[in-house]
């Protein structure tokens, strides 16, 4: 073999640090590769039809209408020929939102006067984004609790009462290992309990204004462009995914167009009142997610991580938002009638991430969703409202 005119050399801990960088710049391209091949891949589609539950013409204020639920919130809107009022911090944030909408800085910009149909109020510090430092816990419910004062307030002086579908999380349920939960169950301590409680405990004060309160319980949001599967896409279309910890712990995760359907479905249904969990109706483990989120991208997944080294690292976070998790039915959701579109995990993957972002409405059997594994016919509405309304006087009042 003839020799090459490259003759390698050592320049010591200067050939180490070039040879570092050089990975570090292929790996980063690499991950920049990925990104723009899933960009033409996928889009999460139009949102024209997301608000179709709706009447004609309504106006609708969002907070936290930059982050990843409201943004979407705010096109549906807009797509479905709504006004939607957009509250932000940052005018230049909220400049990336799609026309036409509202935009405040301060719910005290609005006349009395001014006609709202309906307010959806998700604003608040971040909860999954960094760990739980006392100033973080801080920030996550005080942030919470402000806003939603000043949206009492302003239902207080409103002339004409909105809706208030306030955001709330099933990390209200606390952690119930494999019981399942639905809106009549209680929630056990824990950080997340405790800022959920306190945020539904504000939102529920402007009942006594005269306005219609829902609190959504949400669960993990799924789309592209944020929440747990935005962070995870990365590590798994690399082949470095697995389950965490022991993969028994539930998610109970719900489509982010489903959600914003939801949504509009709860601002349309005048005897949804409440808690409401806002989950598809077929929670999964942690291992099944795993299995069907690396099937969806055809990546291995066996890279499991420790559950003691997340505790030991992110103590009560990783306790509570990894390595624990609910088993969250949307009872009051199917018996008004909402229909998912995603009611599998399988479905909602292969909608978000096939590419055409697409499938046939999914209609779930209100029959065959009670009956079966849990046991339970058909409940009857007016005994569920009255559960309700005592579940509601115990945990609220
Ligand atoms: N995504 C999920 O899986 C999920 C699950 C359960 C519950 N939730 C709840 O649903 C709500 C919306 O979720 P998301 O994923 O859309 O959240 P997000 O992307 O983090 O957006 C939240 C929005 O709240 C505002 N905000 C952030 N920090 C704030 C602070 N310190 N003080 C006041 N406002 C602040 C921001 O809007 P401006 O900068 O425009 O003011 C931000 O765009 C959140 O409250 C979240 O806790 C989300």
């Amino acid at each position: 073999m003839r020799p090459t005119a490259l003759v390698p050399a050592s320049y010591g801990l200067w050939s180490v640090i070039a040879t570092a960088a050089a990975c570090g710049v292929a790996l980063f391209g690499l991950r920049d590769l990925v990104a723009a091949a899933r960009v033409q891949r996928l889009s999460p589609g139009g949102a024209g039809d997301l608000m179709a539950a709706l009447a004609l013409r309504q106006t609708v204020l969002v907070t936290g209408a930059t982050g990843f639920i409201g943004r979407r919130i705010v096109e549906a809107l807009g797509a479905g020929g709504h006004r939607a009022i957009v509250s932000a911090r940052d005018p230049r944030k909220a400049a990336t939102l799609a026309p036409p909408f509202w935009l405040l800085t301060s719910l005290d910009q609005i006349p009395s006067d001014t006609r709202i149909d309906a307010i959806v109020n998700l604003a608040g510090e971040p909860i999954g984004n960094a760990l739980w430092t006392q100033a973080k816990r801080r920030r996550i419910l005080r942030s919470r609790l402000r806003m939603t004062r000043a949206v009492v307030r302003l239902i207080g002086r409103l002339e004409h009462k909105p809706v208030l579908i306030n955001g709330s999380a099933i990390g209200w349920y606390g952690l119930w290992g494999d019981e399942t939960l639905t809106e009549f169950d209680g929630g056990k301590a824990c950080f997340t309990h405790r800022v959920c409680e306190a945020w539904e405990r504000a939102a529920v004060r402007a009942e006594r204004c005269g306005a219609r309160v829902v609190r959504l319980r949400i669960g993990l949001v799924l789309g592209i462009e944020g929440g747990v599967l935005g962070r995870l896409l990365t590590p798994f279309e690399f082949g470095l995914g697995g389950r965490i910890g022991d993969g028994r712990q539930w998610m109970s995760w719900i489509e982010r167009d489903d959600l914003v359907r939801l949504i509009a479905h709860a601002i349309a249904t005048p005897s949804l009142t409440g808690p409401v969990n806002a989950t598809a109706p077929h929670p999964v483990t942690n291992a099944a997610f795993t299995q069907e989120l690396a099937r969806a991208l055809r990546r291995p997944a066996v890279l499991p991580m420790p559950a003691a080294l997340l505790h030991g690292v992110a103590g009560d976070f990783a306790d509570d938002l990894l390595l624990g998790g609910q088993r969250v039915l949307p009872d009051k959701a199917l018996l008004s009638g909402f229909a998912f579109r995603h009611s599998t995990l399988r479905h909602a993957l292969s909608a978000i991430l096939g590419g055409n972002g697409r499938h046939p409405a999914h209609r779930t059997r209100r029959r065959r969703y009670f009956g079966g594994g849990r046991g339970t016919s058909v409940p009857n509405m007016a005994l569920l409202a009255a559960r309700h309304r005592l579940s509601d006087k115990r945990f609220l009042r």
